[in-house]
């Protein structure tokens, strides 16, 4: 295994997803990602990615961007998917026209977090839909019929047993003529990059959307053209 962090920092954080897991023996590993990062919110400590001390990694309007460039309208319906606390996602609610915008995550605590923060004005003119994702949100968004969807610094949080069920989910929202585009971290090999991160082999990124849909266009395209230490930003493109 090659881990670029020292050996006592891995049992650390080792020690405490144990501790963890002796406590809640049942709950599905996303729930220790949602305790993580709520820990260090409460703490006061801030957490790069979700809430009140998030700060866009490039920009705020990256996710955005992006989905202008591969042909997002204001009258689309488009989907953030592991929207966080909409530090992307904002600037999507505000290009789209009202209830286009579907933002979905794993506890709608990190989007509670966003919401709050919002100018109540721009919530009320464009009336975001937000869920927890589970199978009524799903077929909520499905009904909507998304033409994009958009999962930015997410699959990275996903290991490598839940990449099955985080990527068909994904994919279970597609219809004919839809584009959903996953930001990963691309390494040669599957590679852990902290504590709660991995980066992928796109071999593997395909595999698994293969499984899901067969018949799917996939291609792969970069998010920057830097690279640092053999890690690159990728966007795996599924067109359906
Ligand atoms: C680093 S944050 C990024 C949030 C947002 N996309 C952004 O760029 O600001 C990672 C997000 O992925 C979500 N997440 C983690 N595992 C997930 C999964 N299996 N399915 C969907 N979202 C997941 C987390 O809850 C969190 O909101």
């Amino acid at each position: 295994m090659a881990f670029d962090f020292t050996t006592k920092r891995w049992w650390r954080k080792m020690k405490r997803y144990l501790k963890w897991r002796l406590k809640n023996p049942f709950a599905p590993y996303e729930d220790y990602y949602v305790y993580s990062v709520m820990k260090k919110i409460r703490h006061g400590s801030g957490h790069p990615a979700i809430g009140s001390a998030s700060r866009p990694v490039r920009g705020h309007d990256e996710l955005l961007e992006f989905l202008k460039r591969y042909g997002l309208q204001p009258n689309d319906v488009a989907v953030d998917y592991g929207c966080g606390s909409l530090r992307l996602g904002r600037a999507v609610i505000d290009y789209l026209e009202p209830g286009k915008f579907w933002g979905v995550d794993i506890t709608s605590e990190f989007y509670e977090l966003g919401l709050a923060a919002m100018e109540p004005e721009l919530l009320r003119q464009k009336a975001p839909k937000l869920g927890v994702i589970n199978p009524e949100t799903l077929a909520k968004v499905r009904a909507d019929k998304p033409r994009f969807i958009g999962s930015w610094h997410v699959c990275s949080k996903v290991p490598e047993a839940r990449l099955d069920s985080y990527v068909g989910s994904i994919i279970s929202l597609m219809t004919a003529g839809s584009t959903a585009i996953i930001h990963f971290p691309e390494t040669a090999e599957r590679r852990q990059l902290s504590g709660l991160a991995w980066a992928s082999p796109r071999s593997l990124m395909e595999k698994v959307v293969r499984r899901h849909a067969p018949n799917a266009r996939i291609s792969f395209d970069p998010l920057t053209d830097t690279e640092s230490e053999g890690v690159r930003q990728t966007l795996l493109v599924i067109r359906t």
